[in-house]
């Protein structure tokens, strides 16, 4: 083994995070990181919005507007909850994903590229000792928070990667590879 392997096999995803988040300079390596990945064409799918700190009730109040669109009988303790959510971390990263009309490109192929370059960003907060999780739910599917987000008529909400530093206990990893996940033909 060495330390790059090591790196791949010990990542893990961080449901609780707190300050601080990446600076400008953290974040512009996770950028580039993020524009390594496979790209067929180099169409670049993607592009990223951060939401910060101050930002981050704007969202709340985002989610919870769209919330209510969804399900106008929402209860006040899932609008809370909807409008608290931007604050599990100290910094969002909104993963979008741009897709162009290529005659040998599928949308699905730039999809993926995009979602590798949701994991690259990531790893790259990680490698910098920052941690991550990836979310979508159902405001990443959402007309009206898409709207709020300047997002065009061909973008779409790969994920909220919600990026700080880890707290609490590391969490057990399952090394275990699953079940027939190869096959020699
Ligand atoms: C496309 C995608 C969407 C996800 N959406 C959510 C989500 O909305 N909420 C959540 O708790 N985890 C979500 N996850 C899973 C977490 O990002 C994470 O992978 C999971 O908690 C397992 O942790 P690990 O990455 O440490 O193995 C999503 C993962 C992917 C790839």
């Amino acid at each position: 083994m060495n330390a790059h392997i090591d790196f791949l096999l010990e990542r893990n995803s961080a449901p609780r995070l707190t300050e601080p988040a990446p600076d400008a300079n953290a974040l512009n390596v996770m950028l580039k990181s993020a524009f390594r990945v496979p790209d067929h064409a180099g169409l670049r799918p993607v592009r990223f919005i951060s939401i910060e700190n101050h930002r981050l009730g704007a969202l709340g109040d985002v989610f919870e507007q769209a919330l209510i669109n969804r399900n106008p009988e929402a209860s006040e303790s899932q609008r809370e909850r909807a409008r608290k959510s931007p604050f599990r971390a100290p910094m969002i990263v909104v993963v979008v994903s741009k897709i162009t009309e290529h005659p040998k490109v599928p949308a699905e192929e730039q999809r993926l590229s995009a979602g590798c370059s949701a994991y690259a960003m990531l790893l790259a907060a990680e490698a910098l000792g920052y941690a991550g999780i990836w979310r979508t739910g159902d405001a990443s599917r959402d007309p009206f928070i898409a709207k709020a987000l300047d997002m065009k008529e061909n973008e779409e909400v790969v994920g909220f990667l919600y990026i700080g530093t880890r707290t609490g206990e590391p969490k057990g990893l399952d090394k275990k590879l699953p079940e027939g996940c190869l096959n020699c033909w």
